[in-house]
């Protein structure tokens, strides 16, 4: 049995990512603050917020009834809202820095100690908002590219322990995040979940020995939208 703790497990990719696993024979610990609906004999859902350090240390210690060890972590849970600088509260702002940059912190931090060396993989969803300025993602965006920051920072530390961190950018995708922005936006041009999903088994089918640093990807004939 390989085991994979997935945070962001309510809703859009993370909820596909949990899905997918299972089926793959993993056991799942997914991790969001409402709770997923899976029915699963092999998921264990674990409803936390990842800005919080204490209820990190609760998701672990559920994990740990479990399990010593995590072959996978996704980390999937991220926030989006659009607006314009002039018009965005220093809440609103922090909020994307706790959840994208901080969230992701303490889940990498405290997983540590479960992650075998040259075997333990973590895989974080960032977004092509980290590398590129979009009008109205100031919150987003300096979120996203300073998540890339740290997981350059993982890549070094752990690089002695053999334990890869894969980041993954994707253009627009279409999951809930979207119905919260602005329900007109087109979906035409934005790639599924199942075309995520497809990154996915291409990174974790991969050797041991190979590492994907940085995957972008994006619809032929979009990007962000
Ligand atoms: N959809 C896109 O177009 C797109 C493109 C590029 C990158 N991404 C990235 O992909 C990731 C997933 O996005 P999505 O489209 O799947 O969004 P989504 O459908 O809105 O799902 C976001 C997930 O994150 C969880 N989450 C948010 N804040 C959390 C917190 N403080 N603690 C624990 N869980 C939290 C939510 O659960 P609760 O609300 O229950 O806590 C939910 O399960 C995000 O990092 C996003 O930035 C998305």
């Amino acid at each position: 049995m390989k085991y994979a703790l997935v945070t962001g497990s309510s809703s859009g990719i993370g909820h596909h990512v949990c899905e997918h696993l299972l089926e793959m024979n993993y056991m799942v610990f997914g991790v969001s603050r409402r709770g997923a609906e899976i029915d699963h004999r092999n998921y264990v859902d674990i409803v936390g917020d990842i800005r919080v350090e204490e209820e990190i240390l609760d998701i672990f210690d559920i994990v740990s009834e479990e399990t010593e060890e995590l072959d996978l972590i996704v980390n999937a849970a991220g926030i989006f809202t659009l607006s314009e600088i002039s018009q965005t509260e220093s809440l609103h702002f922090r909020d994307h820095l706790e959840t994208n940059i901080l969230g992701t912190f303490h889940i990498i931090k405290h997983s540590e100690r479960f992650l075998l060396d040259n075997e333990g993989h973590v895989i974080t969803v960032s977004s092509l908002a980290s590398k590129k300025g979009y009008s109205g993602n100031s919150a987003y965006c300096a979120s996203k590219f300073g998540l890339n920051g740290l997981l350059a920072t993982c890549r070094e530390e752990f690089k002695g322990r053999g334990i890869r961190f894969t980041n993954i950018l994707p253009g627009a995708i279409d999951t809930p995040l979207w119905d919260e922005v602005d329900e007109s936006i087109s979906r035409e041009f934005m790639l599924s979940t199942d075309d995520f999903i497809g990154v996915l088994d291409m990174v974790v089918s991969a050797p041991s020995h190979v590492q994907f640093p940085e995957i972008q990807l994006m619809h032929r004939n979009g990007g962000m939208v």
